[in-house]
């Protein structure tokens, strides 16, 4: 496997979470869920694995929320997945294409209606299909885009889109949304509150914070990485012990050491194959001695060397590891 530090997976490159993704199938069972946890540790890789691989009976749409920026675009986007989970069939039948019939010309009038109407509209025909299996919304970055919102249009709309949604969740006895945040939403609804407009919009979800790897997964994880980056060193299996502790078992800066140790490697090996070439001045060149294959020790303390600083997001716990 390649090291890909904050690309998207394949869903059989996602390790250690599959305990975590069959609690969160069994609480939407009968409940929306809340994943609240740092950037970077793994919350989307989860979502795109659940995406991939569906539990029977479930019908997953994803939508990457953290670029939204008004109540009317997060609206459409909802309205688009439910058409597009309906079909054609039963979008016919339902009230927002009534409506569209009825009363408007074309699709962009239908969409600038109010936005409260649009999204609510769609998850009543959505939870009036009869389908043989049940959507799931999964929002990503939730907080992101009620902040923006807040920012945009103001803490009145930004609350009534989560109280909105809180509604939906209330009545509609089937509606599931898997809500993933970065920066806590209760530092959002703090803003709410302070501004007067205290919402109630979590209470009802099951909250789940993601942690980093399981050791073992974490060594897994880094021995795959290693062996895909074809780095060389005297102990494989040390190494990746070596490099899953020092970063906390954080999938993210696993990912990121192994990167640095196959730039590193292959910068070594082009100053071998040029003092091969060159006639001899004496000078050594790069922190590892070349002639022999590196020890784990070795591997981490060159990617220290040669970490900037803030490379690490700061609520990363890797500073007692000698991280700056
Ligand atoms: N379970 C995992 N197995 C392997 N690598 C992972 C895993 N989770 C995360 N990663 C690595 O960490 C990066 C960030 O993960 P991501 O899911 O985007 O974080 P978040 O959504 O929490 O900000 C990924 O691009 C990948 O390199
Ligand atoms: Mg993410």
């Amino acid at each position: 496997m390649k090291a890909n530090p904050g690309g998207n997976l394949d869903p059989q490159q996602v390790y250690g979470r599959n305990d975590l993704i069959e609690l969160l199938w069994d609480r939407l069972e009968t409940q929306s869920i809340l994943i609240n946890a740092e950037r970077r540790i793994g919350k989307t890789q989860i979502l795109r694995k659940m995406l991939a691989e569906p539990r029977q009976g479930w019908k997953p749409i994803f939508r990457d929320l953290e670029k939204v920026h008004s109540a009317q675009e997060f609206a459409e986007l909802v309205y688009d997945d439910v058409q597009q989970f309906l079909g054609t069939k039963e979008r016919a039948k339902n009230f927002v294409q009534r409506f569209f019939e009825e009363h408007e010309t074309d699709h962009v009038n239908l969409k600038s209606r109010t936005w409260k109407k649009l999204l609510t509209s769609a998850i009543e025909d959505l939870m009036k299909a009869d389908r043989p299996e049940r959507l799931a919304f999964f929002w990503d970055e939730v907080p992101y885009m009620v902040e923006r919102i807040r920012h945009n249009d103001g803490p009145n709309v930004a609350a009534e889109i989560l109280d909105t949604v809180r509604s939906l969740r209330v009545e509609q006895e089937k509606f599931r949304v898997i809500f993933t945040g970065s920066i806590g939403l209760h530092h959002v609804l703090g803003k709410l509150t302070a501004a007067g407009i205290p919402t109630s919009a979590k209470n009802d979800m099951y909250h789940v914070t993601v942690t980093p790897l399981a050791p073992h997964d974490a060594e897994i994880l880094a021995t795959a990485l290693l062996n895909g980056e074809k780095i060389t060193c005297e102990d494989i299996e040390a190494a990746a012990s070596t490099i899953a502790a020092e970063v906390d078992y954080f999938p993210f800066y696993i990912h990121h050491v192994v990167a640095g140790l196959r730039v590193e490697q292959l910068s070594r090996q082009r100053n071998k194959r040029d003092r091969l070439r060159r006639p001899t001045t004496g000078r050594s060149s790069g922190s590892l001695a070349t002639g022999s294959l590196p020890n784990a020790a070795d591997l981490v303390l060159s990617q220290r060397q040669r970490r900037e600083p803030g490379d690490f997001h700061s609520g990363c716990s890797v500073t007692h590891a000698g991280f700056d």
